[in-house]
């Protein structure tokens, strides 16, 4: 039996190699179609959906089958006909509406799509130094459309957190600020749940001027600043938060905002650090380490082991540092650590 499960992953790390690119696409056409969006009212037959989506049954029938063997939908025979219905994952993850929906990091990813020629000029030369054109914040700064999108996608990915920071007790503290924190969806979680907590974003002009647009910011009481972690003060806090930061930046870029949140940071204030975290080895979990591939060739950053974080923070003053993991599927890890 254990063979057969070998050769079940060959196959399949293989098939991801000759048609992975077919797969992205089946995903989001069955996305933007609204497969799953209409299964998740119920599970339909291959007719009904094809009356819905005005479509010929004859290539729906494939797609909604190749959906079966991705394990996204499942399909029961009955005496009449076959039943299609979402998996949890479906349900969970790839309905636009559902509360844990990564369907913006989805439609992101089209704009993270590696390109070769650039990869291999990365690999050969090291690090990868960035120019300000090819700094993506830089970019933004001048692209709404590409800055609005980027920050959808944010509040796709922000959204998975929502497990993890629930494992975590902000009740000890007054003040929170968020660096880097987008349009203020973690904010407004911690909002939700600690009502006496006075919570901060910081982020670049454009981003603060997107979130001050948003109607999910109209009325609470999240304070949006303006301001560069790397050139302005923070504002005083008793816990920093960093969700998804450090990973765009170079080690001495790292250093650069956790000696400044440490200066900035009161006696027994905390930093928490939300990011997710490669295995000691630095192989797996598989979607890091493919990531990572994407990311060198965009930013100056890279994954990191708990270590390397450990490392990090010891050499800035931090210390007791703890780990939380995600329990589920989450796009980030936790790592708490304290100013004596
Ligand atoms: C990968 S996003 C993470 C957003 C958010 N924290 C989250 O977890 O969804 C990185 C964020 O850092 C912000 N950022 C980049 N450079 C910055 C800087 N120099 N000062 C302040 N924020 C910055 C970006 O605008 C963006 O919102």
């Amino acid at each position: 039996m254990e063979s057969q499960g070998t050769c079940a992953d060959e196959a399949n790390i293989l098939c991801q190699m000759v048609y992975g690119h077919v797969i992205y696409e089946v995903g989001k056409i069955a996305i933007e179609m609204g497969v799953f969006e209409t299964l998740s009212e119920g599970g339909a037959t291959c007719q009904s959906l094809a009356e819905k989506f005005s479509m010929s049954e004859v290539h729906l029938e494939k797609l909604l089958n190749s959906l079966c063997a991705l394990k996204l939908l499942k399909k029961t025979k009955t005496k009449e006909n076959d039943i299609y219905e979402n998996m949890q994952v479906a349900s969970e993850y790839l309905v636009m509406d559902s509360p844990e929906s990564i369907v913006g990091v989805i439609k992101m990813s089209e704009h993270f799509k590696v390109d070769k020629k650039k990869m291999m000029e990365c690999l050969k030369n090291g690090e990868h130094i960035l120019s300000n054109e090819e700094n993506i914040f830089n970019k933004m700064e001048h692209n709404e459309v590409a800055c609005t999108n980027f920050h959808t996608a944010m509040e796709s990915i922000a959204k998975t957190s929502y497990s993890l920071i629930k494992a975590i007790d902000f009740g000890q503290y007054k003040t929170l600020v968020d660096l880097g924190g987008s349009t203020g969806t973690i904010a407004r979680q911690l909002a939700e749940d600690y009502p006496e907590l006075d919570i901060t974003v910081l982020d670049l002009p454009e981003v603060i001027d997107l979130a001050s647009t948003l109607p999910a910011n109209s009325n609470n009481r999240v304070k949006f600043v303006s301001g560069d972690i790397f050139k302005d003060d923070l504002p005083e806090a008793d816990i920093y938060t960093l969700c998804h930061i450090l990973l765009d930046w170079n080690d001495s870029s790292c250093d650069i905002i956790l000696s400044k949140i440490y200066k900035h940071l009161k006696p027994g204030g905390a930093i928490l650090i939300l990011d997710s975290i490669l295995n000691e080895d630095k192989v797996g979990p598989l979607y890091l380490n493919i990531r990572e591939m994407m990311l060198f060739t965009r930013f100056q950053g890279k994954q990191r082991s708990f270590s390397e974080f450990e490392n990090l923070l010891a050499k800035n003053g931090f210390t007791n540092i703890k780990l939380y993991r995600a329990n589920k599927f989450c796009l980030y890890d936790g790592i708490l650590a304290r100013k004596n």
